[in-house]
């Protein structure tokens, strides 16, 4: 190689990996802890081992808060942050959202081993985004890469909350996951996340007792389905705990089931159906409903892009205590 070809030749590197790795992910490691912790990784592993056998939802719980933290300032545990007197935090900002009591006691368990074991080394959003991944692969869905090294963040408002709803359109969603940098095949794959956990009565009674004028149920859905969830659903009114699986067919095991389920008429809440039904997006669920292989490799790609998502590194956050409270409590 000629000596004039070197410097651009690097120059080219630079360039390309300037947009592809932001500096604060490029900081992450996957063996972030091999010294500073050791124990890490088994605890985390013997934690989320105990706490999935005793509640079976939590996996699906915590992959919930986890996108919830993600997709809200970056993966930085801002949605562990209690409110208090003086502010309204992440978790706090929609009363109807009702995130996961099972996923937030696992963190707390978590960080309570760690802090006994490696007091003030391990980061909340570290144990959020590895007990994520290790619950995904023990309820049968694919093991992907966590890179590790992110501190927790200092802003955490109810405020500043602003995500998709299970009303929302395919092309909010699209533009949504594209503000965060995700292509529609990712956000396909992401939404196959409902191939495990439950929604609640609320979230999808509009298509079961009151569609449109001339139709009560939403016809998209299978007839027999929403026969189903109406006696399932009866009196979600009075009972608002009632809920229904995400995949009626294989509620507990991570899979392809889901897409399968949206082929026929088998999809729980409306932003599930919608998919089947947008030029954009139906192709990605054939896909994905023909070929396991193909959803598990674009799901893993996507959750590694997702766990980096403006990830805080270095003095941009902190190594909380309490997974609950930022370290100087500001008023
Ligand atoms: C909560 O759900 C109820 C009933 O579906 C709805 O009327 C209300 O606007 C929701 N609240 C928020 C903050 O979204
Ligand atoms: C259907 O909608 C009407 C009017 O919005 C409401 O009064 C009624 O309670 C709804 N029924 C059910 C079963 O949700
Ligand atoms: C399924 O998808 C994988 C990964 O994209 C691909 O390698 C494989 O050929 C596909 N299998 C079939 C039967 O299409």
């Amino acid at each position: 190689m000629g000596a004039a070809a070197l410097p651009s030749l690097l120059l080219g590197i630079l360039f390309v990996s300037s947009f592809t790795i932001s500096p604060s992910e490029s900081k992450l490691t996957t063996d972030y802890y091999s010294k500073s912790c050791p124990q890490f990784e088994d605890t985390i592993r013997e934690i989320v081992t105990s706490k999935q056998i005793t509640s079976p939802t939590t996996a699906a719980g915590t992959l919930r808060l986890f996108f919830h933290d993600c997709m809200v300032e970056g993966c930085d545990a801002s949605v562990l942050i209690s409110s208090n007197a003086f502010n309204k935090a992440e978790r706090d900002s929609d009363v109807n959202l009702s995130l996961p009591g099972d996923a937030f006691d696992l963190i707390v368990r978590a960080k309570t081993a760690l802090e006994l074991t490696c007091p003030g080394v391990v980061s909340c959003a570290d144990i959020l985004a590895h007990a994520t991944r290790d619950l995904i692969t023990m309820v049968g869905g694919p093991f992907y890469t966590v890179r590790l090294g992110r501190k927790d963040g200092l802003i955490s408002q109810a405020s500043r909350v602003d995500l998709p709803t299970v009303k929302s359109s395919v092309s909010e969603m699209i533009t949504f996951f594209a503000s965060k940098g995700f292509t529609v095949i990712e956000f396909v794959a992401l939404m196959g996340g409902h191939t495990i956990g439950f929604s609640h009565c609320k979230e999808f009674a509009g298509r079961i007792y009151n569609y449109s004028k001339t139709s009560p149920i939403d016809p998209t859905l299978n007839a027999k389905y929403a026969e189903g969830l109406r006696k399932a659903c009866a009196n979600y009114e009075t009972n608002p705990t009632m809920a229904a699986f995400n995949d009626v067919m294989t509620p507990g095991k991570f899979d392809n089931m889901y897409y399968q389920n949206l082929q026929r008429g088998l999809g729980l809440l409306q932003i599930d159906q919608i998919l089947m039904a947008d030029a954009r997006t139906k192709p990605y669920v054939e896909m994905f409903a023909a070929n396991q292989t193909a959803f598990f490799q674009s799901f893993s790609h996507a959750m590694e892009k997702l766990s980096v998502l403006s990830v805080k590194t270095g003095r941009k956050g902190e190594i909380r205590r309490r997974c609950d409270s930022f370290n100087n409590i500001r008023t």
